[in-house]
Order: structure tokens, then C-alpha cells, then sequence
């Protein structure tokens, strides 16, 4: 009986009948994708076995020879020479069975009080918190470079728009400054999210929990969990704290897809607000005359794969019942793909706020077309003691005017303008400047570009 047991690779199979076929082996396998988790499986593993030779569950020589296994699986690992097999379903059995072959029984013995279901999620909360202290980081770099542009551009002026249109003037610096806000609220939901990642679900075993006399508090220290999972069936089956971690992920790819539209837009020669840095560019097979802004393209483009993998996990996840069920193993390859692709991307747009030239006069000129300031003039009669909708209505007949004869309105005279409102007086050419405009709005969270420094300020301390 033994030895018939030994000669199958499963770790399962003394229970069945008949092999799976080779097609149902490499559907059910996972190995492929999840030796990704290799080192934190060891990780969750070697504190496992810690806490079993401290309860005298196994002996001090068991945790010794697990100890000295899992070093040089480590090492074969490092080194490329460990061998996966599919044979071996996925990384935890592929791991056992070569720790047994290393160190024997005792290898044997580490899965006592253990099962795969609240091991493989472990290992998720283990790699999914590392990546969240990954991405935090990467969002301050990308905080950082987009501070330095913000701070260049303090003074430069350029149209906002609404609907696309002109709407008022704003400086460069204050939109920057906007995506630090957003990639600053990115930041503060991955940490938000870690609270809930950083909790241990070893020890609720297949799903009941276990009849070793295990310490649960003891494994989480090791592994600095922040607490335990309170209940056994919830800890080996919800995987929400992906899904969240997946939601945060795609709140940043949707930040960096709206900026990149606005990079593509302002890069296009017709628009002529920016250059991008040709490494992050490539050209046409048959125009020459092309540089297309690839990078922030399929930034723009990939924030639909992120998307995907968020609804993949959520839809696997509504319609099971309680605990572990095989659909969780599907939840790897979104999650890992969702962060190569947000690391990468975050990595490129830190590098590539470095390389963006911007072209003051083209925005300048964009600015002085579109009426840019005709807000400033309805506040300017507002302030002389004109309620404001009619002041809105005398701007919109002087605009009236202006479209008609194709003028700017600073370039009406005093007395063409005061046929609008005999409010005007001579000051109000000040107030109609571009600069004027952006200076005005001097509080914070406004564009002026005192503002744009002292908001700067704010976020380095807060980044420091
Ligand atoms: N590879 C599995 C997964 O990713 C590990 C857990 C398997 N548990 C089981 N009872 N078959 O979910």
C-alpha cells in the first residue's frame, strides 16, 4: 500500500481509481502562473513550521531539516534550476514534494494542520501587500517628477477646458497638481486596502479550522500580519481583498488614462502644447513625417485590460458558496497581470514626466483665443455692484460682439465696452490680462500661481 502510494505524483491520489488525462491535468494545473508565489509560499511555510516545532507539534530536528530544505529550494530557485512540474498541480505541492525529497519525513510533516486552501491564501495576502508597498512607491515617484514639472510651470499659462471648449485661463503647474491629487487619493487607497490585505488565514486549515493545538498569533507575528482571520470558512474563500486591491489598481490606470488622452491631445500637431521625449515614441512604417505618443496610447489602452481583471473577479467570486472552491484559482492571473501592468505603466509615466517639453506660447496663444477671460469681466461688474446674472448676460453681449467682429474682448476699447456696462472703467484692462485672470483666483485650491507653490510645498513635506 505504501509503496503503491508513493509511486503516484499527486499528493491526493491514493483515493482514486484511475489517473486524470493529460488535457485535465494542465486544466487544473496551475503551476505555470502561480510559481510566481514561490517565495512568499516558502515565507508563509517557514513560519508554519516555526510555530508548529514551538507548540511541539513536530520536533526541533523536523524544523531544522525544513529549515535547510527550503534554503536550498530558495537557491535552485534564485539560480533557475528548480524544476516545476506540471505533474505537481502548483507551486505549494511542486515545493512539498521537492522539500520531501530533500529532507524526507520531515518534509512530510509540514503540512500537518495546514491545508493548500488557507495556504494559497496566505500567499496571496502576502503578495498582494508586497505589491501594495510596491505601488505606493511608485505613485511617490511619479508624485514627485509630475511636483518638479508643476513647479517649472508654475507661471505658464494655458486654456482649461470644459466640454472641450475654452473655458477660463489656468497655469500649468495647477493642472499638473490635479493628477497629484488623484494619484495622492491612489496612494492613500492602496494603504487603506493593506489594512484589510494584512490579516492571516493559516490556520482555518481546509475550511473548519484544526484539531492541532496550533497559535495563530504566534504565525501572524512572524509574517507581520496585523491580526488573524476570525472565521475559518471566510478565511480560505473570499478573496476580496484582491478584488479591492484590484478596484484601487484601476482608479490609478483610469487617473493615468485621462491623463494620458490629455497628453495625446496636446501632443497632436494641431494642438502643439507639449513634446514627449522620443524614447517614449514611435514612428510610422509608411508616413515619415509621424511621431506617435505610443506610451501614453497604450497606457490608455491597457486601463481596459485593468478593468477586465476587476469585473473577472468579481463575477468569480459572486456565486460561490462557502469555503474554498476551485474557481479561486482563476483569481491569479488577473491579479498578477494587473500588477505588471500598473507597475510598468506607473514606472514609464514616473521616467516620462521627466521627458515632456512644454511650449508656453502655443498654450499662451491658445489661451488668448475663446474668451478666456470673459468670467473675469461678469466678476469685475459683479464687484462694482452689478448682480451677477446680469452681469453674466452684459459679458455675453459684449462676447456677442466680439464673435461678430472676430476680436478678443481686450482689444474693445474703454468706450466700446462700456456700451455693455457703464460700470467699466480703465482698470479693467488689468483685469482682462491672462495673467490678471490666474492671479485673481488666489485661495486654495485656485490656479494662481502663488497657490501652485504653496500647494507644491504641501505635497513634497507630505512626500518627504
Ligand atoms: N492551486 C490552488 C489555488 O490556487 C491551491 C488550493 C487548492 N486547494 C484544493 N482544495 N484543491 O486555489
Amino acid at each position: 500500500m505504501t509503496a503503491q502510494l508513493s509511486k503516484k505524483s499527486e499528493a491526493w491520489s491514493a483515493r482514486f481509481n484511475e489517473p486524470v488525462s493529460d488535457l485535465v491535468k494542465r486544466y487544473t494545473a496551475s503551476v505555470f502562473f502561480d510559481k510566481r508565489l514561490a517565495q512568499v509560499d516558502i515565507q508563509g511555510s517557514l513560519a508554519h513550521a516555526e510555530m508548529l516545532a514551538h507548540q511541539n507539534i513536530i520536533s526541533q530536528q523536523d524544523h531544522a531539516e525544513i529549515q535547510r530544505g527550503m534554503a536550498q529550494i530558495q537557491e535552485e530557485i534564485a539560480a533557475g534550476k528548480f524544476e516545476w512540474l506540471l505533474d505537481l498541480e502548483d507551486v505549494h505541492l511542486n515545493i512539498e514534494k521537492r522539500l520531501t525529497e530533500l529532507v524526507g519525513d520531515a518534509g512530510k510533516r509540514l503540512h500537518t494542520g495546514r491545508s493548500r486552501n488557507d495556504q494559497v491564501a496566505t500567499d496571496i495576502r502576502l503578495y498582494v501587500r508586497s505589491e501594495i508597498d510596491n505601488i505606493v512607491g511608485l505613485l511617490r515617484d511619479l508624485r514627485l517628477a509630475l511636483l518638479d514639472l508643476a513647479e517649472k510651470h508654475a507661471d505658464t499659462i494655458l486654456p482649461g477646458f470644459t466640454h472641450m471648449q475654452v473655458a477660463q485661463p489656468i497655469t500649468f503647474g495647477h493642472h499638473m497638481l490635479a493628477y497629484v491629487e488623484m494619484f495622492s487619493r491612489d496612494a492613500e487607497r492602496m494603504l487603506d486596502c493593506r489594512k484589510r490585505v494584512n490579516r492571516l488565514p493559516l490556520g482555518a486549515a481546509a475550511l473548519a479550522g484544526t484539531t492541532f493545538p496550533i497559535d495563530r498569533e504566534r504565525v501572524a507575528r512572524t509574517l507581520d500580519f496585523e491580526d488573524v482571520c476570525h472565521n475559518s470558512l471566510d478565511a480560505v474563500s473570499d478573496r476580496d481583498f484582491a478584488i479591492e486591491f484590484c478596484a484601487a489598481a484601476a482608479l490609478i490606470m483610469t487617473h493615468v488614462s485621462r491623463m494620458s488622452e490629455e497628453l495625446v491631445i496636446w501632443m497632436s500637431p494641431r494642438v502643439g502644447f507639449i513634446d514627449i521625449a522620443d524614447r517614449f515614441c514611435t514612428g510610422s512604417s509608411i508616413m515619415p513625417q509621424k511621431k506617435n505618443p505610443d506610451v501614453p496610447e497604450l497606457a490608455r489602452g491597457k486601463t481596459g485590460r485593468v478593468n477586465g481583471h476587476l469585473i473577472a473577479l468579481l463575477t468569480l467570486m459572486k456565486g460561490q458558496p462557502l469555503a474554498y472552491n476551485k474557481d479561486n484559482q482563476e483569481d491569479k492571473e488577473p491579479l498578477f497581470d494587473t500588477v505588471d501592468t500598473v507597475v510598468d505603466t506607473l514606472r514609464i509615466f514616473a521616467d516620462m514626466a521627466t521627458g515632456i517639453t512644454v511650449k508656453p506660447e502655443a498654450m499662451r496663444d491658445a489661451a488668448l483665443q475663446g474668451y478666456a477671460t470673459a468670467t473675469d469681466l461678469a466678476d469685475y461688474l459683479v464687484k462694482k455692484g452689478l448682480p451677477f446674472r446680469d452681469a453674466h448676460e452684459a459679458v455675453a453681449h459684449a462676447v456677442r460682439a466680439c464673435v461678430d467682429r472676430g476680436c478678443d474682448l481686450s482689444d474693445l476699447t474703454l468706450e466700446e465696452m462700456r456700451v455693455f456696462s457703464s460700470l467699466i472703467e480703465a482698470d479693467i484692462f488689468e483685469v482682462l490680462t491672462l495673467e490678471g485672470s490666474v492671479a485673481a483666483r488666489n485661495h486654495v485650491g485656485g490656479t494662481a500661481p502663488q497657490q501652485v507653490r504653496l500647494a507644491i510645498a504641501r505635497h513634497r513635506a507630505r512626500l518627504s
